[in-house]
């Protein structure tokens, strides 16, 4: 393929990254972007990009997101070249990650190892009472590509599974809710909380004090998506009342977790940093390629962002 290429990874290693893109498209002239750089360009590979990259680049054919959330994205406003396509990496192997991710904090919180680490520390040899499946039911907010992976790993284990998103879904073993009057049956049926919902004017500060508190007494949560659809202080209020038992968050409002943030002085939050599922380089270099050559043939691809819903 010959075409130029621009590519811009905040946090990434960019010799890795462009070595595997010359080795899935090894005939495309790919450059790292640079400061001033405005010479033409038919696509640009980004995460994070500054808005001077693509500020008026009406001239590419499509932006490709590394990553499957374009909320940096779409943040850049009017530095979003009007008209050109955005298309997020789909699954490329973040699915089974988070499927692993999800399931064993599930199982942590099930089978009380969470309560028995803390007994640990007191040298306490006590055993706990077991929690039953059926009063252990695990609700999915957002039921898209990964949503579905979570679900597809989870399901194996038999816990009532419920999940929420925009438009009403019928996926097996699933009781599937939808819209704001669903949420809160959702939210009221939900022992364990998922969030992976793409960050939207909608989906910002969702998990506030009202919603998380429609949880039943005793629930955890699991943040997986973005920071910003959780209001920290409510989290922090309603465990300790008791009300939340504990909380896995991989993700935050301002990222890496500032040192003085009270989440790390919190037994019952784990914090990990923005791990539970990393994009793949080869794969993810390989559904770009791919996603390209159906471009130029004049096909469709999936994974179009809708910019004006913002996922
Ligand atoms: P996706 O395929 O776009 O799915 C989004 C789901 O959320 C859909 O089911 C959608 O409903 C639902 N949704 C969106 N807005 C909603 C609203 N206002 N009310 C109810 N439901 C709503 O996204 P994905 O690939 O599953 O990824 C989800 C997010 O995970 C990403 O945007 C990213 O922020 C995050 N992520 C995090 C990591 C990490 O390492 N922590 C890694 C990858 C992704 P419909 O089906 O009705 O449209
Ligand atoms: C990671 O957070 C992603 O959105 O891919």
């Amino acid at each position: 393929m010959n075409m130029d290429i621009i590519f811009h990874a905040t946090g990434g290693n960019p010799e890795a990254w462009l070595n595997s893109l010359q080795q899935a498209m090894p005939g495309a002239n790919i450059r790292v972007w640079q400061e001033g750089d405005t010479a033409p360009a038919d696509y640009a590979l980004v995460w994070k990009p500054p808005a001077a990259m693509l500020r008026g680049r009406t001239d590419l054919k499509a932006i490709f997101n590394l990553g499957a959330g374009v909320d940096a994205i779409l943040q850049l406003g009017d530095a979003l070249p009007a008209g050109v396509p955005v298309i997020r990496i789909d699954d490329a192997g973040m699915g089974v990650q988070m499927g692993e991710f999800v399931t064993h904090a599930v199982l942590r919180y099930f089978r009380r190892l969470d309560d028995y680490a803390m007994q640990n520390r007191e040298q306490l040899w006590r055993c706990l009472a077991p929690y039953e499946k059926e009063d252990f039911s695990i609700g999915v907010l957002g039921l898209g590509v990964l949503g579905n992976r979570i679900i597809d790993a989870l399901r194996p284990f038999g816990f009532p599974l419920h999940g929420w998103s925009r438009t009403q879904k019928d996926l097996p073993g699933v009781i599937c809710h939808s819209g704001q009057e669903g949420l809160d049956h959702f939210l009221r049926a939900s022992r364990v909380l998922v969030v992976i919902l793409p960050l939207t004017a909608e989906t910002e500060d969702i998990l506030h004090h009202a919603n998380l508190a429609k949880l039943p007494r005793g629930a955890y949560v699991i943040n997986v998506a973005r920071g910003a659809h959780l209001v920290d202080a409510d989290l922090l209020a309603l465990i300790r009342q008791g009300h939340i038992a504990g909380a896995t968050l991989d993700v935050f409002r301002e990222e890496p977790l500032a040192p003085a943030h009270p989440f790390w002085q919190e037994p019952r939050i784990r914090i990990t940093p923005h791990i539970s599922a990393l994009t793949v380089r080869g794969e993810s270099a390989r559904q770009i390629a791919t996603k390209i050559a159906a471009l130029e043939d004049g096909q469709q691809v999936i994974g179009l962002v809708d910019q004006s819903r913002g996922y």
